[in-house]
Formats: structure tokens, C-alpha cells, sequence
């Protein structure tokens, strides 16, 4: 047997001690780890300075001047690419009725009466090929493609159908009809060269650089008196065309304007159509508005009156709202008036704070 002093004893215990102490510590340190890692700041608790980062990165430019010097823009194939035969026919007629909708479709149409009286190439210029001009070289490639409005994955009709029920303010054609089948092989046969999945340059619209104030109706009304009112007049009904068939200038609100539910109805989409493309004349390489000026006509056209669309059914997750759709209830801390003329920097700022710690976390 050993004897063990007392000695020896003490400081064997003493020594076992703290390596059970210092075991412990590492166990707790790590236990906190592991919890901080599991419960890091999450949606709600984005912090002013995260926010303050994202918006650093956004452009603020205000001024005049083209908006895209590139020289490789998207351009729509040119006639002489449409097949001859019945094919060709089919996207002559697609075109046909995206350019001048109304004469077919619209209160006096000649095939059915189905819309408000406003022309797709209303707001898809020049047939949706416009650079800038909410144009379709992106549809092609892109569809079917899931939209967070309807929580599913969209067909080029069920596309073409939301502008027929918003923008239109009507009904959709069916889509087995001789109608809707010609207008989807137009916009597939001005996308064919998209390479499938891409968005070339120039598609769509313009994103207009948000303002660090929220856009003002007042400003926007000034605007709209000298800018837009000589054509789509003071009641914003616009003015038909000698046959009263088809609008020569289309409203911008009343009761034959775009819904609540329609694209337009979202600022930044309001902001980017006339920022490259109004007032009439303007393009994208000589724009007439200012992003301001965008911004607060945006403002003042969007408080008008307009026909409501029943939004019940849209956004089934309501966390993939556009951070200006303007109808509450949303999963971030802003007011629904912020979501309507914002400053939109700091929601997009958090979303974009939400994805960072999603990705890091
Ligand atoms: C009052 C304006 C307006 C009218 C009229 C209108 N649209 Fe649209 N359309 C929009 C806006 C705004 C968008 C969304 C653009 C965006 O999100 O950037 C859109 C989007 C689309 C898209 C999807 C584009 C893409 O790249 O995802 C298609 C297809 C489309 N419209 C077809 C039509 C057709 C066909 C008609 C006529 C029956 C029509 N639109 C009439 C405003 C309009
Ligand atoms: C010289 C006449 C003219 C002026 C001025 C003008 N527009 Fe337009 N606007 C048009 C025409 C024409 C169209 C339809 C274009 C087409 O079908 O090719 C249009 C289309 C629109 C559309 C899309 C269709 C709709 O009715 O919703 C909007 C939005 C719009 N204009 C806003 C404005 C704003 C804002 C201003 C002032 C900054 C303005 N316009 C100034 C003639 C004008």
C-alpha cells in the first residue's frame, strides 16, 4: 500500500478541481455557442446599422441622361423571322392584338367584350419591344416561372391572363382560345434567341434608384399639370380616338384605368415605366423625368381613384411580398403607407438583411 501524505493529497484534489473547473467552462462556452449560433439575430431584430450598410450600396443618382449606354440592348427579331403559313399567321395575329387589344377585345371589340378599352401596347411599348418599354424578351426564357402573387408556377397564359384581370381591368380569354394561343406564340417567337432562363439587357422596365424620402403626391400633382395632363387630361380618363373604339391617349385612373391589382398600381413599376418612356417621346436613351420626378408623379397618379380588385387570394406567403405592394399584412415592421410611397431603401434594406443572415446563419 502507498501512503499518501496529506500534502500530496490536498494538492492532488486541488489540481483535479480545477481541470473539472476549466472542463466545465469549456463545456458552458461551448453550450453558449452552440445557442447563440441556433437563436442569432433573426428577421425582426435586423439592426439599424445592418440596415444603414444595405442602404449605402444603393444608388442615389438623380440627374438626367441616358439610363443604359450599353450597346448591346435587346432587340426583337425582325419580320422577315416569321415562318410563313398558318405559324406565321398565328404570331401576326398575336401581334395584332397586343398592339390594338381594344378594337378586339375591348368594350367595342369585334371578337368579344372583355376589357377596359386600354391596348397591351399601352404599357408594352411598341408591341412589348421597347427596350425599357416593359417589353417581352424575357418571357420566353423565364416561364413558366413561380410567382410569389399566386404562390404558383405561372404559364405564359396564366401571365397574359393576370394583365387581362388587372392591367385590363376584364376578363381573360380562355386559354384554348384562337386569341390567347396566337398572343403566347407572339411573345414566345419575339423571345426565341433569350437564351432559357436568362433576362437580356434592357428587358422589362427600368429600376429607378429609390429616394431617401418618401415620393410626395403634392410634387407629383405639379408634375402631372405640366407634364402629363395636355394628354391623358385633367381627369387622368385619357381621350378615345374619333370611332370612340380605342384609346388615343389611355387613362391613368377612373373607371376605365388599370385596378388595384394591377402592376402599375405597384410604385416602382409606375416609376420605371414613365422614368424611360413618358411623357410620350421619351425613351430610355432620352428620358424626360428625373427619378424624382418619377418617383412623385408615381405618387399623385397612384392617389387617384381607381377600380378595386378583390386581393384576397394573392400572396398566400405573405413574407414574398414586392416591398411595394401597398396592402398590408406583411412580415417586416413598416407601415403600410411606407410600402405604398415609401422610403422603400430601408424595407429593402431588411429583406435583404433577412437573406444575408439566412445565408450566413
Ligand atoms: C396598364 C399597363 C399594362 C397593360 C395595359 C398590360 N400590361 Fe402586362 N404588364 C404590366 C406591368 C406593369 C407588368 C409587370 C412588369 C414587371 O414586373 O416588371 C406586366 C407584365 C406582363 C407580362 C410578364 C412580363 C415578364 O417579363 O414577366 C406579360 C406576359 C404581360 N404583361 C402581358 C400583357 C398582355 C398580353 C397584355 C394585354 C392583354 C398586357 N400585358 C397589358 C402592365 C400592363
Ligand atoms: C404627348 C402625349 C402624352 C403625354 C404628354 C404623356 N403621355 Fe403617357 N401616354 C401617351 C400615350 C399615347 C400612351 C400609350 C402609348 C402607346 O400605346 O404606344 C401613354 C401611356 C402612358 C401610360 C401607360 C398606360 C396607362 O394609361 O396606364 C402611363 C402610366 C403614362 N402614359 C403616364 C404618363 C405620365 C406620368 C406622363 C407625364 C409625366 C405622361 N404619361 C405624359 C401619351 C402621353
Amino acid at each position: 500500500m502507498t501512503q499518501i501524505n496529506s500534502e500530496d493529497e490536498k494538492k492532488l484534489v486541488k489540481s483535479v478541481n480545477s481541470l473539472i473547473t476549466l472542463l466545465m467552462l469549456v463545456v458552458v462556452t461551448m453550450f453558449a455557442l452552440v445557442l447563440w449560433m441556433l437563436f442569432k439575430p433573426t428577421e425582426s431584430e435586423i439592426s439599424n446599422e445592418q440596415i444603414a450598410e444595405q442602404m449605402a450600396k444603393m444608388d442615389k443618382e438623380t440627374q438626367l441622361g441616358s439610363l443604359d449606354n450599353s450597346s448591346d440592348l435587346w432587340t426583337a427579331p425582325s419580320d422577315s423571322e416569321i415562318p410563313s403559313g398558318p405559324a406565321g399567321e398565328e404570331i401576326k395575329y398575336g401581334r395584332d392584338l397586343i398592339a390594338r387589344t381594344a378594337e378586339f377585345l375591348g368594350p367595342k371589340g369585334s371578337v368579344a367584350k372583355l376589357t377596359n378599352g386600354m391596348n397591351c401596347q399601352n404599357c408594352h411599348l411598341n408591341a412589348g419591344t421597347a427596350p425599357y418599354g416593359n417589353n417581352y424578351s424575357a418571357v420566353a426564357s423565364t416561364y413558366p416561372k413561380f410567382r410569389g402573387r399566386s404562390g404558383t408556377t405561372e404559364t405564359i397564359f396564366k401571365r397574359i391572363g393576370d394583365c387581362f384581370e388587372r392591367s385590363l381591368n376584364g376578363k381573360a380569354p380562355d386559354s384554348t382560345s384562337k386569341e390567347m394561343k396566337a398572343m403566347a406564340a407572339y411573345i414566345k417567337w419575339l423571345g426565341k434567341d433569350v437564351k432559357k432562363g436568362e433576362k437580356p439587357k434592357g428587358s422589362g422596365l427600368y429600376e429607378v434608384p429609390f429616394l431617401t424620402r418618401a415620393a410626395d403626391p403634392v410634387k407629383g400633382k405639379a408634375i402631372y399639370e405640366a407634364k402629363c395632363q395636355s394628354c391623358h387630361q385633367a381627369d387622368g380618363a385619357g381621350m378615345m380616338n374619333d370611332k370612340g373604339n380605342a384609346y388615343t391617349y389611355p387613362p391613368l385612373w377612373g373607371k376605365n384605368s388599370y385596378n388595384s391589382g394591377a402592376g402599375l398600381y405597384r410604385m416602382s413599376r409606375f416609376a420605371g415605366y414613365v422614368r424611360a418612356n413618358m411623357p410620350l417621346g421619351a425613351t430610355y436613351s432620352s428620358p424626360q423625368l428625373t427619378n424624382e420626378e418619377a418617383w412623385d408623379v408615381a405618387a399623385f397618379v397612384n392617389s387617384q381613384d381607381r377600380p378595386n380588385k378583390d386581393l384576397s387570394k394573392d400572396w398566400p406567403d405573405i413574407s414574398k411580398k414586392n416591398i411595394d405592394h401597398p396592402f398590408g399584412p406583411y412580415v417586416d415592421p413598416f407601415k403600410e403607407s411606407q410600402h405604398k410611397f415609401g422610403p422603400f431603401g430601408e424595407i429593402k434594406a431588411f429583406y435583404d438583411a433577412m437573406k444575408d443572415s439566412k445565408k450566413k446563419g
